[in-house]
């Protein structure tokens, strides 16, 4: 617990930040700096330039306390993008919560992929299915660049919480629909597909000793972990895709950067054709497609 509430009334946002990156540096974080200001923007809702701007001004005893709170938490390991509730992904702003994975710019490679695919054939891209949309980002981003339909599913209430408040404030409501299912199971058999992507859980469960606790902690088991190699979840999804989607409709997958053999298998024993994994620009074999023929 860190003792800036005692000085109320007396700091300005200088000196508060001053205060907080002192308080990271003696906890050995990495990014004192960085952290203090993200965390400080958020509690006082200001942006990089605002906040720079401001450090003259004396900062209201109440927003002392919130930020106090949220440094506290920071030091118990708790993301930022959790404190702060929100994330930036695709040059957006998305709510999170610790219902949601956190978006990671992996992500963003594989909806690159996925709109140069949609981008091959424009006019036939009318409808997308996001399985395991968690905060709605894969969704949202989809239905707002293609101005396509798009069904995001996810097994989680909570996640599907978020991911609605998300399609509202980005005013998606009429192009995305959610259903709650494990997998396929509550998706209706007659819809067909264009495009089904999804970032699925693809950790392996004996690599949960090896992540940070600020993964293992406070983001979601189910969001996170697929059974003892991580492939649990491809395992259904890549059979189950193919009856939804329709002939020449595309499969795109994050994948984990050691997946890539045993994905290619999969996809090629049930069926896909074009199959291929792609490198994301740190070159890492980070997405996976194949088409229904
Ligand atoms: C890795 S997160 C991806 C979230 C989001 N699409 C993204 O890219 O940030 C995986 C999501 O899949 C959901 N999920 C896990 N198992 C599922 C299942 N059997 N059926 C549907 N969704 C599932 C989790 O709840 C979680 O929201």
């Amino acid at each position: 617990m860190i003792e800036l509430a005692a000085k109320t009334g007396t700091l300005t946002v200088g000196e508060l930040l001053a205060e907080a990156i002192s308080v990271f540096q003696n906890t050995g974080c990495v990014r004192p700096r960085f952290e203090a200001e993200y965390l400080l923007q958020a509690a006082l809702g200001l942006n990089k330039v605002t906040l720079f701007l401001s450090s003259k001004k004396i900062v209201a005893p109440e927003d002392i306390v919130c930020y106090q709170g949220m440094l506290d938490r920071r030091l118990a390991c708790e993301p930022l993008q959790y404190i702060a509730g929100e994330v930036e992904f695709w040059s957006r702003n998305f709510l999170v919560t610790p219902d949601v994975l956190i978006p990671r710019q992996e992500t963003e490679f594989v909806l690159e992929q996925v709109l140069f695919l949609a981008g091959q054939q424009p006019d036939v891209c009318r409808r997308v299915l996001d399985m395991g949309t968690g905060s709605g980002i894969i969704a949202a981003v989809l239905a707002d660049e293609l101005s396509c339909q798009v069904i995001a599913v996810d097994s989680s209430p909570s996640a599907l919480k978020v991911a609605s408040t998300n399609i509202n404030a980005h005013h998606l409501q009429t192009r995305v629909s959610f259903v709650c299912s494990d997998l396929f199971t509550a998706v209706s058999r007659s819809q067909q597909f264009d495009i089904i992507v999804s970032n699925p859980p693809y950790v392996a469960e004996a690599e949960k000793d090896n992540l940070h606790p600020e993964v293992t902690v406070y983001e979601p088991f189910s969001a996170l972990f697929a059974g003892p190699d991580g492939l649990d979840c491809y395992r259904h999804l890549i059979p189950g895709s193919y009856e939804y989607l329709r002939p020449g409709g595309w499969l795109c997958l994050e994948i984990g950067a050691h997946q890539g053999p045993a994905i290619i298998k999969m996809l090629e024993g049930n069926g896909y054709l074009d199959v291929a994994i792609l490198s994301d620009y740190a070159g890492q074999p980070r997405f996976a497609q194949g088409k229904k023929e």
